[in-house]
């Protein structure tokens, strides 16, 4: 009898690995583990053994059951992932909607300096650039400064070489501009400043400002004025009120610095601005030395200049109490333009 299971087990082994689909294997099911199947009937006949086989027939009937059982099982998981369909590479569901990429924008210094740009544009002003590493002679000697002069101190700066530095006022485009124009000339210049003051909430070694310079026959004060009111009123709002005060710059003369009605308490004083009136940048009437020094002749052609703080100008706009926060790459500030 021994010899008879032997048998069985190879005959089984044999036709599952042959199994090719669920009907096959239910088949073989029955006819091996079904209850009138084959292992059943050895069972049957155990009790008719002679009493000391029957126990180590038990246990080889019961293994070759384990066996045939294990094997069952196998054969029909293999079965099933044969028909399951196959997906090819990694699944994907394309119903899905994408993932949208953040969008990102302008700087508030770049749109600030696009928003008062487009004011000047309107006005027949043109947009032009210098360098900000610049000659000494642009940043000093030509704009009427000379070495000696203590309003040197005002515009201090950082020194690459003995004449080489980064320029501390966009002032310097006026005399490249002119260098190589004939007048008329209505530009404005925006770019990056740099001066060695310490870092605070109202000072940064570099900060950014935009020039202004008008140069033709018979340019007046009172050209600088409109031009300015019209910016002012454009920019801060149509009820902008403006005021001058007297004030020096070696590079203009008469010069002053323009005050405007406080745009967040309009006037009537608060923490930005304290007295009502905000200073929003310097400007004045070109020194006959600085046309000298670019070989324009001072009794035909005047003119007039103007220079502002793009931080100021912005932080004077939304109300922004420290110049750090346009530095830091923070986007909870930065995503609130
Ligand atoms: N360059 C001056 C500054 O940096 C501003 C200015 C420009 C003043 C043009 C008058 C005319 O403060």
């Amino acid at each position: 009898m021994k010899a008879e299971l032997q048998g069985i087990k190879a005959e089984a082994e044999d036709e599952l690995r042959r199994i090719g689909s669920p009907d096959e294997l239910e088949t073989l099911r029955v006819k091996y583990l079904g209850r009138k199947g084959i292992l059943s009937e050895l069972l049957a006949k155990i009790p008719s053994l002679p009493a000391e086989q029957r126990p180590e027939m038990g246990r080889l009937l019961n293994e070759l059951k384990k066996d045939i059982t294990s094997r069952y099982e196998g054969a029909k998981t293999a079965l099933l992932d044969m028909q399951r369909p196959k997906a090819v590479g990694p699944v994907q569901d394309v119903t899905l909607p994408g993932r949208r990429p953040p969008l990102g924008h302008k700087h508030p210094l770049i749109q600030t300096i696009e928003d008062i740009k487009d004011i000047f544009a309107d006005m027949g002003f043109q947009v032009a650039f210098g360098p900000e590493v610049e000659l000494e002679f642009y940043n000093f000697e030509a704009l009427n400064i000379p070495l000696d002069h203590p309003s040197r101190d005002d515009f201090d700066t950082f020194y690459l070489k003995d004449d080489v530095l980064l320029r501390s006022q966009t002032s310097t485009v006026q005399i490249r501009i002119m260098e190589k124009q004939r007048p008329p000339i209505r530009i404005i210049a925006p770019g990056k400043v740099f001066r060695p003051d310490t870092v605070d909430a109202t000072h940064s070694f570099m900060f950014h400002q935009i020039e202004g310079l008008m140069v033709e026959e018979g340019v007046t004060f009172g050209h600088l004025k409109g031009v300015l009111a019209l910016f002012a009123q454009a920019y801060f709002g149509p009820d902008t009120r403006m005021r001058f005060r007297p004030s020096f710059f070696p590079f203009t003369e008469p010069s002053a610095e323009v005050e405007i009605s406080c745009s967040l308490c309009k006037g009537k004083g608060c923490s930005t601005c304290g007295s009502g009136w905000m200073e929003i940048l310097g400007a004045g009437m070109v020194d006959p030395n600085v046309f000298k020094a670019v070989g324009y002749d001072a009794e035909k052609y005047t003119g007039f200049a103007f220079g502002m703080g793009v931080e100021r100008i912005a932080m004077l706009k939304y109300g922004i109490d420290d110049i750090r926060l346009f530095f830091e790459n923070d986007m909870r500030f930065l995503s609130q333009f």
